[in-house]
């Protein structure tokens, strides 16, 4: 009876935590359908530019395959170009240790109104803080214990097709800001300081001729 318990305590830990867990990639079903407004290729700055994204769920599969759904969140991707020799990006099957969708664009809660004819969209300012690089959007679907069920993205397989770069506001930038700044006020600074001099002088020549 004891053992019983034991096993049974052990196995429910092993499901809930541990197994249940490790969510692989590959075993995910890309029947989401999910699009994103830059054209392969563009160039969108952060700070300024926006993004919309679109998702529902692929006609090809039946309205049953959402059941599970309960949210869905949008990210945003590092292509592999921008992976390469940085391994705080590196893809990994694992999801929990998998480093290619670092930013979040969306989380909502599924709408089964979407499995139709209505998808969803949602309009995103690029976040300041989004590196300069290549990306694509993907977005997942999770079931109502916050596990990945499924997911579609705006590439394909291989992550080669409608890629787009991210311009971030780089660090020189930021610095010519800066040092532009201090220069305009340096100048309004002399520009005063002119004027009473002048005014000073005039002043003085007054003084002298009276
Ligand atoms: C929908 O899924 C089918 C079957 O997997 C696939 O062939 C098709 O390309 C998908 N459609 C879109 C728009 O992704």
């Amino acid at each position: 009876m004891a053992s019983h318990l034991l096993i049974s305590t052990l196995l429910f830990f092993c499901l809930y935590a541990t197994c249940y867990g490790k969510v692989h990639f590959s075993t995910l079903e890309n029947s989401l359908v999910v699009t994103a407004s830059p054209k392969h290729g563009d160039v969108i700055k952060t700070g300024q530019d926006k993004i919309t994204v679109t998702w529902g769920l692929n006609s090809s599969f039946a309205a049953s395959t959402a059941v599970a759904f309960h949210e869905i969140k949008v990210k945003l991707c590092f292509a592999p170009i921008s992976q390469k020799d940085r391994a705080w990006r590196k893809t990994k099957d694992e999801l929990m240790k998998d480093k290619t969708c670092q930013f979040n664009i969306v989380h909502r809660p599924y709408d089964p109104a979407s499995d139709k004819a209505k998808v969803q969209s949602f309009e995103w300012l690029l976040e300041r803080n989004v590196p300069t690089a290549t990306y694509f959007v993907r977005a997942y679907a999770f079931n109502s214990e916050g596990h990945e069920v499924a997911y579609g993205q705006t590439t394909n397989a291989e992550k080669k097709t409608n890629l787009f770069e991210i311009h971030g506001i780089s660090g020189r930038h930021i610095s010519l800001d800066i040092a532009a700044g201090v220069f305009s006020a340096f100048s309004i600074v002399s520009l005063f300081g002119f004027f009473y001099a002048e005014k000073k002088k005039a002043k003085q020549v007054q003084n002298s001729q009276s």
